[in-house]
């Protein structure tokens, strides 16, 4: 069967890189575990996977990373002490991501960069079509971006990106395409990709999101990619070799929300906006508008 007639239904998280931009507290904690309120960056994640259908989980791990599977975990004995106390919403609450999807892991013994990490789940993943969501990362599920991705993929049977508007300015920081149109607003032809440009090298502003449904032929070209930008193994690298190659590559213009909790601005942002939308944190949004006040 062609690659063109299956849809994905595995999701790859790499998750084993090193967190510089958080140390010290990423010695000892995962940024995919970084707690958003009372909920973790990396269950928002696999909520998001396993709503477009994709709930068989890879997680790329790595040493010192283990409680990021963990979490996944049953934990009879939580369970036990909770229903003593009468307390079943917790129950409810640690029971939740044990129902998501099932969850897989595999090491990443070095983190020789984003592409090497992907390469990684070659044999989990095999010939098939699946999605890629970055751990650090992710969208509001109403926008429903990775179904709309995993559909595109299942018509082309190559490569679909998710991509964002960035300021021109911003372009140094990310992965950046070229692009065609097609004819509908929200999906363009990608003629090239380069990781990281500079401003004036930079062929658009549009800037890769962590979002990503790959055939599972890219692979061996994952294999055969050279460290590139950083000294890393670049997954963008990977996919400019196959569309030079003739493979179909898409990308789907994302309008809607996508939360970053990459580095420590984006976190604490995505944080307080999640924050302001909760009805369980009594207070908190008047106390913001006062400490704003504050604030020159
Ligand atoms: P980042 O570059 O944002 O994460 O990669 P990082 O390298 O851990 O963080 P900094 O740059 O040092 O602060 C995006 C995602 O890809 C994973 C990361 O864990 C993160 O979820 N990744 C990155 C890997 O799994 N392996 C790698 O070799 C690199």
């Amino acid at each position: 069967m062609s690659d063109t007639l299956r849809r994905a239904t595995k999701a790859v998280i790499p998750a084993a890189g090193n967190a510089t931009r958080f140390l010290p507290v990423t010695k000892a904690v995962p940024k995919e575990l970084l707690p958003l309120i009372d909920k973790p960056v990396l269950e928002y994640i696999v909520e998001e996977a396993a709503a477009a259908g994709a709930d068989d989980v890879l997680l790329v791990t790595a040493r010192g990373k283990d409680t990021m599977v963990d979490y996944f975990d049953a934990r009879p004995d939580l369970e036990a002490f909770l229903a003593e106390k009468g307390k079943d919403a917790a129950i409810e609450a640690i029971k939740a991501p044990e129902r998501l999807a099932e969850i897989h892991a595999i090491r990443q013994g070095t983190a020789l960069g984003l592409g090497h990490a992907v390469g990684r789940a070659a044999a989990h993943v095999g010939d098939e079509p699946f999605a890629v969501l970055l751990g650090d990362e992710f969208c509001d599920l109403g926008d429903a971006l990775l179904p709309r991705m995993m559909d595109l993929q299942a018509e082309t049977g190559g490569i679909v990106l998710a991509l964002m508007e960035v300021p021109k300015e911003d372009v140094a920081r990310w992965g950046i395409a070229s692009v065609a149109p097609t004819g509908d607003a929200d999906i363009v032809e990608v003629t090239g990709l380069v990781e990281k440009p500079s401003v004036d090298e930079a062929p658009s502003n549009l800037s890769l999101i962590g979002r990503y449904v790959l055939p599972g032929s890219i692979f061996p070209v994952l294999d055969a990619t050279e460290p590139g930008s950083g000294g890393e193994i670049q997954l963008t690298d990977a996919m400019d070799t196959m569309r030079a190659k003739g493979t179909p590559v898409h990308g789907v213009i994302f309008r809607g929300k996508r939360y970053d909790t990459g580095q420590p601005t984006a976190y604490l942002q995505t944080l307080v906006e999640l924050a302001t939308e909760r009805e369980d944190l009594p207070g908190f949004n008047a106390w913001l508008r006062e400490f704003s006040a504050t604030l020159d």
